[in-house]
């Protein structure tokens, strides 16, 4: 197992759906391991597959590493939200939207149907903080990240921000090379 860049956004490869795992194999369970090993890295409670770049249906949740929340540890292959209910709202941060963090308006309770890594097809329900980390790692997925949820202002200080984040990692990227 490894630990993977975080890919950073805009990349292209955060703006689109990714694609469904057809066959659990070796390849997929090491991309599954080399995601945990990042993820543990970096510090972060949930992460998706293309986060390291590689547009595959995948994501992982540890929120056991935070305290005062219901510590939920899983790893989800094609997860779809099935139903959802009541309303939370919490600050959000991301791996790959570094610098900023956001108040994001979510689902307090949802269902979500997947595969595990052995290959069941399961239901599983979250609720409270469990639940906004799976809706931000299934937006991953498809293909959008937390500041699109944002809206008027709080949208546009929020991208403001981020863009002069952006241009001090490209001014330390040319210190460095
Ligand atoms: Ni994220």
């Amino acid at each position: 197992m490894a630990i993977r860049d975080i890919v950073i956004y805009p990349a292209d490869v955060l703006k689109k759906p990714t694609r469904n795992v057809e066959d659990i194999n070796d390849e997929i369970l090491q991309i599954i391991g080399d995601m945990w090993d990042t993820m543990y890295e970096k510090e972060g409670v949930g992460l998706a597959c293309n986060q390291i770049g590689i547009d595959y249906s995948i994501v992982i949740v540890d929120t056991s590493v935070k305290e005062g929340v219901q510590p939920v540890r899983i790893t989800l292959i094609n997860p779809q939200i099935i139903a959802s209910e009541g309303k939370q709202t919490y600050k959000e941060a991301c791996l790959s939207v570094p610098g900023i963090s956001a108040e994001v308006e979510r689902a307090y309770w949802i269902k979500v149907k997947a595969l595990t890594p052995k290959g069941q097809e399961e239901i599983f329900e979250f609720e409270g903080f469990p639940a906004v980390v799976l809706q931000h790692e299934i937006d991953h997925l498809n293909g959008k990240v937390y500041l699109e949820r944002l809206k008027g202002l709080k949208k546009r200080l929020a991208l403001d921000k981020y863009k002069k984040v952006l241009r001090q990692l490209e001014r330390a990227k040319k210190k460095n090379s």
